[in-house]
C-alpha cells in the first residue's frame, strides 16, 4: 500500500483517492516493473511484441488432464464485416460457475503477469461494477450465459460399462457480436473466473475476409453553408480511397492514422493506451464532397475497386445557416452498449436504446443534424472500442452531419496539457478523438469550433483545453461570439462537455463558471448545452446562480422563455445519452427548474422566432420535458 500511495501522491490527492480505493485489499506484492519505469518498459510489451492482450496477469495452463474437451467456432470462415460467432465448448466433464470465453485480437496475442489490474482500469475512470478482467479480451462471457451449462442439458456420454454410462461430458455455446476489427481474433477459453484464470483451451486464429474493407462511414459539416460535408471512414487498407456521391462525382481520401507512440502516458501513471489497451486502428480516410445545395438529399459510396465498395446511401445536407429552420438532435456521454451479454471494459447501458431512437427520427426525416457534446466511445485507451462504437452510429451518422465537441473521456490525461489532470481518457489524449471526428477547428489540438445551420449559431468550445482568461480557446470564444450577426442567425446556442450549472455540484468548477459564464450574458446566448453529469436538468434564465427571469406557461401549459426581453442563458445538461444515469436529487437551488434521471436526448426546433427543446425518452418517446424560448 505504502509504495502506491507515496507514488501517486505527488499526482493529486483525488487521483490517489481513487487508485487506493480500486486496489484490492490484499494487495501486498511488490509493484511489477511495468508500473514503475512503463514508458520505457512498454515498448517491449506493446506493439512490438505479442504480449498485448491478457497481459497483466501469470496465466497458466490449467492443470486438467480432460482428453474429451473440445472447443469450436461457428462463424463464416474467413469472416464478414459483421456477424454472430458462435462459440461451443464441449466434452466438460465439471461445467464451472467461473469458467469463461474470451475473444482476443490479434490472435497471436499472449500472455504474462497482472499485479494490479483493477487500479489500470480506475486509471480510465471506469468504475463500473463488472467483473473487471485481468486484461483486456476486447469481449468475454461466462459460460453460465448458456442456461444449458450449469445444468449440463446437451450431455454426452464418453465411457459405457455394461451398457451404463459411467461418464458424461458436458457442453455449452455463446454468442459472441463481431465485427471487422481487421486483425485476426481468436477465442480462449478459461476457468478461474477474472480474478485467478487459467487458459483451458485456444480456439483456432479466423481472419476478416476483407480486412481493407472501407467501414463505419460517417458525415460532418465543414462550414456552414450547406453545400460541403466531410466523410470520414475506416479501413486496414493505407492506399487513397475513393468517395462517389451526385451523378458520379469523384474525391480521393486523404489517409490518417496513429500510432502507439501518439498515445500519452505519465512516468507516474502509465496508460492502457500505450501498453495493454492498444489495438490498431487501421487507416482513417476523410473526404469532402462539394458543390451540393443545402437542405438536399444526395447518395454516396466509398472505396476502390481494390477493397470494395460501401453500400450507396442517401443523406441529407443541413439548411445553409441564415435560413429559416433547424432541426438537430443533441445530446453527451452516450458511449456504446455490446449487441451480446458480453461484458467489455466500459459498457454504456443506454446508448443502444438512444441510438435505436436517434434512427427512428432520422428515418423519419426529421432530423437536419445531430451534436454529440463529448464522452463520445468511452474506448479511454481500448482503442478497438472505437470500432464498436463507430458501428453503433452508423445508422445514423453516415445520413446526417455528426458534429463533435472533446469531453473528459476523449482528452484527460496527467502531464498532457489538459485542464484536467484526471487520467480519464485512458492516454488518448484526444488523438484518436480529433482523427475519428475531425471538425471545423482551428488546428490540431485546438478542438473549438463554431458553425451555423438554419437559424442558429453554434458555439462549440473545449471545457478540457484552457479556457482562462488569457488564454487562446477564450479569445476566440470572445471574438467568435462578437462576431454573431444576430438578424442572420438570431440563435446562439453555446456547447461544451463540463457544465456550469447541475445539482451534483461537485462536476461543475466555479473557475470555468466565473471566467466563461460572463461572455455568454455579454453575447446574450440563448441555450447553454452540456454533458459530462449523466441526467437532464434545466435552469431558468441564470446568471452568477441567480435567476434573471423565469419562464411563464404557454396555453399548453409549457415553459416559455420570453427573449424579446432578454435576460440571460437557460442551461441545460443533457449527459444522458448512455453512460450509467446519474440519479436527480429532489431538491435543488432555485435556478434549477427541472431534473429528470431518464436515458433519451434532445430534439430541437428552431424557426426564426421560436425554438422549442424537447427531451425525449428514448425508450418510449415520450416528451420527458419541454419549454419554448421566444423572440
Ligand atoms: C527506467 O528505465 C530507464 C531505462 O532503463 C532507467 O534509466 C531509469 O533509471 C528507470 N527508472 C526507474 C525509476 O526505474
Ligand atoms: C526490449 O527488447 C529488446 C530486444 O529484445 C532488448 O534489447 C531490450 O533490453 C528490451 N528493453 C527492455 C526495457 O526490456
Ligand atoms: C502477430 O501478428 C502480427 C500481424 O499478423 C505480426 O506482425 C506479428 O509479428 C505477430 N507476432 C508474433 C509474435 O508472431
Ligand atoms: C482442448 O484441450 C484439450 C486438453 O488439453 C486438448 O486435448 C484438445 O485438443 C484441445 N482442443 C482444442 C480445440 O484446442
Ligand atoms: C451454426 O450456428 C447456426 C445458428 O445457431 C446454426 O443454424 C448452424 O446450424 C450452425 N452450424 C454448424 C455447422 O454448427
Ligand atoms: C446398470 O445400471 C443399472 C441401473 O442403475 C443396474 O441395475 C445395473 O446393474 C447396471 N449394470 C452394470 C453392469 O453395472
Ligand atoms: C429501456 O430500454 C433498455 C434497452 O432497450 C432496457 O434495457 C430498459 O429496461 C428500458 N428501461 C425502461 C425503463 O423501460
Ligand atoms: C447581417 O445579416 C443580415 C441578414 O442576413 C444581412 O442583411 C446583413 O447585411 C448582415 N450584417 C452584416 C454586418 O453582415
Ligand atoms: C398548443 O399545442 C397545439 C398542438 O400542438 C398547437 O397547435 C398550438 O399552437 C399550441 N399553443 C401554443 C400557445 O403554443
Amino acid at each position: 500500500m505504502h509504495l502506491i500511495a507515496s507514488m501517486y501522491l505527488s499526482v493529486s490527492l483525488t487521483l490517489c483517492f481513487i487508485l487506493l480505493a480500486f486496489l484490492p485489499s490484499s494487495f501486498s506484492w511488490s509493484l511489477h516493473p511495468l508500473v514503475v519505469n512503463s514508458s520505457f518498459e512498454h515498448r517491449n510489451y506493446t506493439g512490438i511484441s505479442d504480449f498485448r492482450v491478457i497481459n497483466r496477469r501469470s496465466l497458466i495452463n490449467c492443470p486438467n488432464l480432460n482428453p474429451y474437451r473440445q472447443m469450436t467456432i461457428n462463424s463464416s470462415n474467413p469472416l464478414s464485416n459483421e456477424e454472430f460467432v458462435y462459440v461451443t465448448v464441449s466434452g466438460i466433464l465439471d461445467p464451472a460457475k467461473n469458467d469463461w470465453i474470451g475473444m482476443i485480437s490479434p490472435s497471436n496475442s499472449s500472455v504474462t503477469t497482472c499485479p494490479t489490474s483493477e487500479a489500470y482500469y480506475a486509471q480510465t475512470g471506469d468504475l463500473s461494477s463488472l467483473p473487471l478482467l485481468c486484461h483486456y479480451p476486447v469481449k468475454a462471457q461466462y459460460m453460465s450465459n448458456d442456461p444449458d451449462y450449469l445444468s449440463c442439458a446437451n450431455s454426452e456420454c464418453v465411457v459405457e460399462y455394461n451398457g451404463n454410462c459411467t461418464v458424461k461430458t458436458c457442453s455449452g455455446t455463446l454468442m459472441f457480436d463481431v465485427i471487422n476489427i481487421r486483425t485476426p481474433i481468436e477465442f480462449v477459453f478459461f476457468t478461474g473466473g477474472f480474478v485467478t484464470p487459467c487458459i483451458l483451451n485456444l480456439s483456432i486464429p479466423v481472419s476478416f475476409a476483407n480486412p481493407s474493407m472501407p467501414l463505419y462511414g460517417h458525415l460532418s459539416s465543414i462550414d456552414s453553408t450547406g453545400t460541403s460535408m466531410r466523410l470520414t471512414w475506416v479501413s486496414g487498407d493505407n492506399q487513397p480511397q475513393q468517395l462517389q456521391y451526385g451523378d458520379g462525382i469523384t474525391e480521393t481520401s486523404v489517409v490518417n492514422s496513429f500510432s502507439q507512440d501518439d498515445m500519452c502516458s505519465s512516468a507516474l501513471l502509465p496508460s492502457p493506451a500505450k501498453d495493454f489497451g492498444w489495438h490498431d486502428p487501421g487507416y482513417i480516410h476523410s473526404a469532402v464532397m462539394t458543390g451540393l445545395e443545402p437542405s438536399s438529399s444526395f447518395s454516396y459510396r466509398y472505396g476502390s475497386d481494390l477493397v470494395g465498395w460501401s453500400d450507396t446511401i442517401t443523406f441529407k445536407t443541413p439548411p445553409a445557416g441564415g435560413s429559416d429552420e433547424l432541426r438537430f438532435l443533441i445530446y453527451g456521454d452516450m458511449g456504446k452498449t455490446p449487441l451480446d451479454p458480453s461484458v467489455e471494459h466500459y459498457i454504456q447501458p443506454g446508448a443502444l436504446s438512444v441510438t435505436k431512437a436517434l434512427e427512428k427520427e432520422v428515418n423519419a426525416g426529421n432530423v437536419d443534424s445531430i451534436f454529440h457534446i463529448g464522452d463520445i466511445s468511452y474506448a479511454t485507451g481500448f482503442l478497438v472500442e472505437w470500432d464498436y462504437f463507430l458501428r453503433l452510429i452508423h445508422p445514423v451518422a453516415s445520413r446526417v452531419s455528426y458534429m463533435t465537441a472533446i469531453g473528459n473521456h476523449e482528452r484527460d490525461y496527467v502531464s498532457s496539457g489538459s485542464v484536467y489532470i484526471t487520467p480519464d481518457s485512458g492516454g488518448e489524449c484526444g488523438v484518436p478523438y480529433e482523427t475519428y471526428f475531425p471538425m471545423p477547428t482551428p488546428g490540431k489540438d485546438m478542438p473549438w469550433y463554431s458553425i451555423e445551420q438554419g437559424s442558429v449559431h453554434f458555439t462549440v468550445i473545449s471545457t478540457e483545453h484552457d479556457w482562462s482568461v488569457n488564454s487562446e480557446q477564450y479569445a476566440w470564444i470572445e471574438s467568435d461570439m462578437a462576431s454573431v450577426n444576430r438578424s442572420n442567425t438570431p440563435w446562439l446556442i453555446f456547447a461544451g462537455h463540463r457544465p456550469m450549472y447541475t445539482s451534483l455540484a461537485l462536476n461543475a468548477d466555479a473557475n470555468f463558471v466565473k471566467a466563461v459564464e460572463p461572455l455568454l450574458l455579454q453575447n446574450k446566448v440563448d441555450l447553454a448545452l452540456f454533458g459530462h453529469v449523466h441526467n437532464y436538468e434545466r435552469t431558468c434564465s441564470v446568471y452568477q446562480s441567480e435567476c434573471l427571469a423565469m419562464p411563464t406557461k404557454d396555453g399548453n401549459g409549457t415553459d416559455t422563455y420570453d427573449n424579446t426581453n432578454y435576460a440571460a442563458p437557460v442551461q441545460v445538461v443533457i449527459g444522458m445519452a448512455g453512460f450509467t444515469l446519474d440519479p436527480s436529487p429532489n431538491t435543488a437551488a432555485a435556478w434549477s427548474l427541472i431534473r429528470i434521471s431518464e436515458f433519451g436526448y434532445a430534439r430541437v426546433h428552431a424557426t426564426v422566432t421560436e425554438l422549442l427543446f424537447e427531451f425525449v425518452n428514448a425508450n418510449t418517446s415520450k416528451v420527458e420535458d419541454s419549454f419554448r424560448i421566444t423572440k
